[in-house]
């Protein structure tokens, strides 16, 4: 079995983040969340992956992931380049593929659960596909799976108009090399991509059967600012977090808190867990952390209020106002005004930004 971890893509729901860099990077409690599905192949036991790359980041994924041995595993680039959809990114892997089984991970989808249970169902029968699915209130957004009363799927639709169920098709699949045939004789879709849903489907007609899993866990697609701060909450939640750096004497802290060693909370400010604070953050008096935030590298907060917000690092945060519900970019400054009039916020905001004051 091997791994085909998806990281191309625009990410244009993600802008002006997406702007600089790839939305698998996007950090979740401090980690980009392409790693938390590095770390789920590894746990199910598959640990030859294809990384398909497309045109944005890839220096950066690279960077990152390198050949994979900082997490045992043994890591291939494979270039996807334009967004042709994810049966076209699937295509691009069929050569590192092979003759094997497939589980492929969209990196910017994060479970809590894993893919043990997925790729352990579908080792056990004999299968086409095994795919992993999740109610959701908005079923018009996602490729949703029918399925008879003994749960075997019937039909598989992307994005349907009228959906039969709401049981969508989350980021994790199992395949056969019999979706490279699928792949072939696919048409793009009214949105131009060719889908992995359709490829899915037409396994299913020309006789195969599907595998299907109901994942109860919570599970993210960080495609919108919103969802990256759901995520942050619910891996913050649900990981043990370590206090490493230093509290100082008259700092008021309580609730789980991850610091990293080189991270500092000084005397006069305020954290409330659950909160993860990486390296090299100073935490100044008059500061409030409170619940649901992470706060990336190199960064500096004094006077201001935030929560549940992600700060994904080397920012200076120094107003004496309140932040919540946030997603602030690396680099992102907020400094109180030091003019007094004109009176007003002064912004300078990237193209996409959104603002609400
Ligand atoms: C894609 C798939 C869709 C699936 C979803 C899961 O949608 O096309 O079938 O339900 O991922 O996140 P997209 O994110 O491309 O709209």
């Amino acid at each position: 079995m091997k791994g085909v971890l998806l990281a191309g893509g625009t990410g244009s729901r993600l802008r002006p983040i997406t702007h600089t860099g790839p939305k698998q990077l996007v950090p979740v409690a401090n980690k980009p969340v392409l790693e938390y599905a590095i770390e789920d192949f590894k746990e199910a036991g598959v640990t030859q992956i294809g990384v398909v790359l497309g045109n944005k980041g890839r220096k950066e994924i690279q960077e990152l992931l390198g050949d994979g041995s900082k997490y045992d595993v043994d890591i291939t680039y494979i270039i996807q380049g334009e967004p042709l959809g994810l049966a076209h990114a699937a295509g691009c892997a069929r050569d590192f593929v092979g003759d094997d089984d497939f589980v492929m991970y969209l990196g910017d989808n994060i479970l809590n659960s894993g893919i043990t249970d997925l790729v352990e169902s579908f080792q056990n029968g004999e299968y086409g596909a095994g795919i992993a699915l999740q109610k959701v209130d908005n079923p018009q957004a996602f490729g949703i799976a029918d399925v008879d009363e003994a749960g075997n799927v019937t039909e598989l639709i992307e994005k349907p108009d009228d959906p039969p169920t709401n049981l969508a098709l989350i980021g994790m699949y199992v395949f056969s090399p019999a979706v490279f045939g699928a792949i072939d004789e696919l048409e793009p879709s009214w949105r131009g991509e060719l889908e992995i849903t359709d490829a899915i489907q037409s396994l299913l007609e020309d006789g195969y059967e599907i595998d299907s899993h109901v994942v109860t866990g919570w599970w993210k697609d960080t495609g919108k600012p919103e969802d990256i701060l759901e995520a942050n909450r619910l891996v913050l939640e649900d990981t043990e977090l370590d206090t490493a750096g230093t509290v100082e004497d008259g700092a008021e802290v309580d609730g789980r808190i991850e610091l990293a060693e080189s991270a500092t909370i000084e005397d006069g400010a305020v954290v409330r867990g659950p909160v993860s604070i990486a390296a090299d953050v100073t935490i100044k008096a008059g500061t409030y952390v409170g619940p649901y935030t992470s706060i990336g590298a190199d960064s500096t907060l004094e006077n201001i209020h935030i929560e549940n917000s992600v700060v994904i690092g080397e920012s200076e945060l120094t107003a004496s106002g309140r932040i919540v519900d946030s997603l602030l970019g690396r680099n992102a400054d907020v400094e109180s005004a030091d003019e007094l009039l004109p009176e007003g916020r002064r912004l300078v905001v990237g193209e996409n930004s959104q603002l609400k004051l």
